[in-house]
This record gives C-alpha cells, structure tokens and sequence, in this order.
C-alpha cells in the first residue's frame, strides 16, 4: 500500500476511494478467480490489474482491464510506448515507486485514458513529449515528486484537462517555467496550490499569484559576426543617400577603408579607400547631402576629402593647418546654431585644440581651445539642452566648455573634479539624465552622472590598459563597453532597478580602440576597432530565456 499517510496528502477523496475499491476488488476477485493473463507480481480481475514490487511493466494483462496501478516497483523510469498493450484504460496509477524519469511518448496508445496519477514517486525529469497522444485525459497528478521544473508545452494537446496537481514538488518558478503560469492564465483546468521553492525573487510565492509579466526572461548579447583581416585605430558608421557605411582608420596601412552592407551575402565588403599616411581618425560628415571626410593623420599633415558622386571617388579638397593640429587624436562633429562644425583634438604641446566651422565652401578654423595641453579626447554633447565640448587631456582635469550663443565662441565653464588622467570621455543618457564615461588607462575608470551642477560619481569600474569606454546604446539596452589592452573587453549593461552597471560579458578583442554602432535591416551591428588583431563586427542578439 506504499505509504498511506504520504500518498494521501496527494490524492482527492474520490481518487482515494475509486483506487481502494479497485485494489479491493482485485485483491478479493484475485484470489477466487485467476485471470489467465495475469502477469507475475500483479494481482488481476476481468478489469484491474495491481501490481507491486515488478521490475519492469509487463505486456500481458487480461485484454479488458481499464484501470492498472503499480506500487513500490522496481523500474527506473517509465519508457516509451509501455502501455500500448492495454489500449483500453481509463485509470493508471503509480505509487511509491522509485522511477525518475518518464520518457518521450511513455503513454501512446492510450486514447481513453481519463485518470493518470503519478504521486510519491522520485520523478525528477519528464519529457516535454510524455504525456503526448493523451487526447481524453481529464485528471494528471505529479504531486509528490522531485521535479523542480516541467518542460516547456508538456501539457499541449491535452484539451481534456480539467485537474492537474502538482503540489509535493520543488518547483523553481524562473523563465524556463514562464510557460506554465501561462498556460495556467488560459486553461480550462485547474491547478492545486502550489509554492515555488526558488528562485530567490519568487521563493514562497504561490505559482498561482504569479504573471507572465512576473518574469523578466529577455537578455541580449554580442555574438560574433565577421571579423576583418586588419587593424583599426577608429571606426564611424555613418548614413550617406540611404546606403548605410562604416569606415575604419587603418595606421599601419595607412588608409581610411570604407566597408558598405550587402543585403545579399548579409556581410561588409569593401566599399573605397583614401589613401594615407599613419591614419589616426577618419570622420565622415555629411552637410547638405555632401559627403566629407575629414582624415587625420600623425604625419604629414589632416586632410579633408568629398566625395565625387558622379565619378565615385573621394577627391581632397582641403588641408588643415599644421601648425594647430599636429599630433591629433580625435575628431567630433556637430550642428548648433543651424551651422556645422567639427573639432579635432590635438595632443600635441604646441598645436590646440581647434573647431573648424563650415561655410558652404569650406571649412574655416573658428576658434582654437585650450593652448599648451595635449589633449587626447574631445566630445561635444548637450547639458541642459546647452552646447559644451568636454576636453580631456594627459595630467589635467577633464574640462568642460560652453558654447555662448551671443559670442558664438566656447568658454570654459568648469572641470570635472578628482579626475586626473583621464584619456577620453562619452556620454549617454538614460531616462533624459546626462552620464559620461570617463576612461583611464591604468587604475579606475569611472561613470559618472550630471546633477545639475555638476558631474558626481556613480560607479568605478577596473581599468587594465584601457584606451576605450564606450557607451552603447541599443533599444531600451543601455552598455558601457571597457577596453582592455592586457585582457579580456568587458560588457557592463545597464541595471535600471539598481541604477548601476552591471557585467554582462566579455569579448576577446586585441588591443580595442573604439566601438560603434551600426543598424542595417532591423539588426544591430557593433563594430570593434582592433590595433593588433583584427578588427571584429559582432551582432546583439536577443536571448528569451522561457524558450
Ligand atoms: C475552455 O472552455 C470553453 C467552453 O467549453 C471552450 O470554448 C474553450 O475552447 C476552452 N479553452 C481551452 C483553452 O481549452
Ligand atoms: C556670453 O558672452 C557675453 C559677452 O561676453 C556675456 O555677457 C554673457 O554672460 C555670456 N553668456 C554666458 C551664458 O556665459
């Protein structure tokens, strides 16, 4: 009888009752008549058969038996196909047994089945196709079991339902798990009470009071996608026509490679070049559909190139003065005020900083910023809908510059505080609150929030030879990505709830110095500049965990 207190726990009166009758019919009918085919362990009437301590379920019960229960047997599991020998029962039980696992299509051929309990067994795994082909089922119990969680659609297909129990379980109520509280929300049947044993956010909660909503079950990651047989110093993705591009400045090859999307092999192949020398940036700009190219160089001087369209070709059409920007490092550009700009960072003793502004012929230098530093990073970003250029640079503060609409000119409005060494800063923002991202080679770089007046620090992050720390942003998906030169890049995401970054993943990106972000097709490409190794193109790719 296995044990009675346990199992009783797990059946409904009535369930209790139809098996005592039955186990008492056989017993009793059992031993008066004998049926011909009643297997070894089982005791048999003309429609029940009870068997105990057997090793494996047995083939040959008498032809009209209708309800089969096993206690305390012997078998592992529950295989495939075990009861299509008796096609016609309505009731199978199983009690105190010590199986753990019930197979794919363990129950075929049994289109009558009305009654399936499988209570106070060890069943730890069921197959997501066990219960397939129980069209007619009305009552399943695993109550009593080990399962902690069930596969996804188990109970497709079984639309007789009105009863399951799964009460006696450890169920972990996480994503993989999702389905069932879907599944509860528009099923016919009903469920028992049941508690989640995990994971630490649900624990104790009934699994009822649950949604679909309860579960945050979509992550997201970079995978590999292409990886490009050069080394990278700069990468911009950029819009010219509708065509989507991205150029990368190669140093040792000495060129700006433009790279397009081919919607049919679904790759970048090779678009143009500009022929250079020591390329350091190459910043595509586009004004009054023009394209220009502004490509800074260690040697030799910066250009700037426009594209020919009717010939196909980028034709220099400008060099920038070599006495301000000598050694340049980088290069933002903007609109304000209806006007285009861009400004090249020089981190040389000697030249300056300098913003050039474009007058429908050319480029003119409009104002030089900051003399005898040697700035590393220039970013331009709005801070209370305010134009402001955030200058770094080696052994001083980041400063920060607002522009003065009457003056037309940048002034220098302040320095962020505590932040010496700082090689570039990026900002972000996260619901209309202004973030930047302060990297640093060695030591802590950090993410820091604007307050209103200032700049206040939110989190630091380890730094191991960093030259980037780039924000992301894709969708609602926030990233701060960290470069490393002696380890792996790490992807910190966005934790709304904590306000914070959290570690996402790591990529394996030799020497990265820049990232960008391109959209072609409804997908998201980021784009990872390698000084040496190659230069990798990963794809975001969103994960659902209830699948
Ligand atoms: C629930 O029952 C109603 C009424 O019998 C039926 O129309 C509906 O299809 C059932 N829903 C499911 C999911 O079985
Ligand atoms: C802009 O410059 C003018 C003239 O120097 C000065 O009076 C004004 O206060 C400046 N505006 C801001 C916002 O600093």
């Amino acid at each position: 009888m296995g044990q009675p207190d346990r199992a009783g726990r797990g059946w409904r009166g009535w369930t209790v009752l139809l098996w005592v009758a039955a186990v008492t019919l056989v017993l009793a009918e059992g031993r008066r008549v004998r049926q011909p085919r009643c297997p070894a362990g089982c005791t048999c009437t003309k429609d029940n058969a009870l068997c105990e301590n057997v090793r494996s379920v047995p083939h040959t019960f008498p032809p009209d038996v209708v309800s089969l229960s096993f206690v305390k047997s012997g078998f592992n599991e529950i295989t495939g196909g075990s009861f299509v020998h008796t096609p016609a029962l309505q009731l199978l039980l199983f009690t105190a047994n010590s199986f753990d696992l019930i197979d794919e299509d363990a129950f075929l051929g049994l289109p009558h089945l009305e009654y399936l309990f499988i209570e106070n067994n060890k069943i730890a795994s069921i197959s997501p196709y066990a219960f397939r082909g129980l069209k007619a089922l009305i009552h399943l119990s695993l109550a009593y079991n080990n399962l902690e969680t069930l596969p996804k659609d188990v109970f497709k297909g079984m639309d007789a339902l009105t009863k399951v129990d799964l009460r006696g379980n450890n169920l972990i109520c996480d994503c993989k798990l999702k389905w069932l509280v879907e599944w509860m929300h528009h099923t016919n049947a009903t469920l028992d009470q049941i508690y989640c044993s995990g994971p630490p956010i649900h624990q104790g909660k009934k699994i009822n009071d649950l949604l679909p909503h309860s579960f945050d079950c979509i992550t997201a990651e970079f995978a590999s996608y292409q990886s490009l047989k050069f080394e990278s110093i700069s990468v911009e993705a950029f819009t010219f026509g509708k065509d989507q591009y991205v150029v990368f400045a190669q140093p040792f090859a000495g060129t700006c490679s433009f790279l397009e999307w081919d919607h049919v092999e679904m790759t970048f192949r090779t678009y143009d070049t500009i022929e250079s020398t020591s390329t350091v940036v190459c910043k595509p700009m586009v004004i009054d559909n023009l394209l220009f190219v502004i490509v800074a160089q260690l040697f030799g001087g910066s250009h700037i190139y426009k594209r020919d369209t009717s010939a196909n070709k980028f034709i220099k059409i400008q060099d920038i003065d070599i006495l301000k920007i000598r050694k340049p490092n980088d290069i933002e550009t903007f609109m304000t005020d209806g006007e285009s700009f861009f400004v090249i960072a020089d981190s040389s003793k000697a030249g300056s900083t300098t913003v050039y502004k474009w007058n429908g012929n050319g480029f003119y230098s409009h104002q030089s910023l900051h003399p005898w530093y040697r700035d590393t990073d220039v970013e331009y970003l709005e801070i209370s809908n305010k134009p402001h250029l955030i200058l770094s640079s080696s052994s001083q503060r980041p400063v920060v510059y607002q522009w003065n609409r009457s003056q037309k000119q940048f002034e220098r409005r302040t320095d962020i505080p505590e932040m010496e060494d700082v090689f570039s800063v990026k900002h972000f923002r996260v619901k209309g609150e202004l973030f930047i991202c302060l990297t640093r080679f060695i030591g802590d770089s950090k993410v820091m929030r604007w307050d209103g007046a200032m700049f206040k620090e939110v989190q630091t992050f380890p730094s191991r030879g960093s030259m980037v720390f780039q924000p992301v942003s894709i969708g609602n998906w926030q990233y701060a990505i960290l470069g490393s030169d002696y380890s792996l890049t790490q992807v910190y995401q966005w934790d709304t709830k904590r306000g914070q970054f959290v570690s996402s993943q790591e990529l394996n990106i030799q020497a990265p110095r820049a990232f960008s972000l391109v959209s072609i097709d409804d997908r998201e490409f980021l784009l990872a500049s390698s000084f040496k190794g190659k230069t990798q193109i990963y794809e975001h790719l969103m994960i659902d965990l209830s699948n």
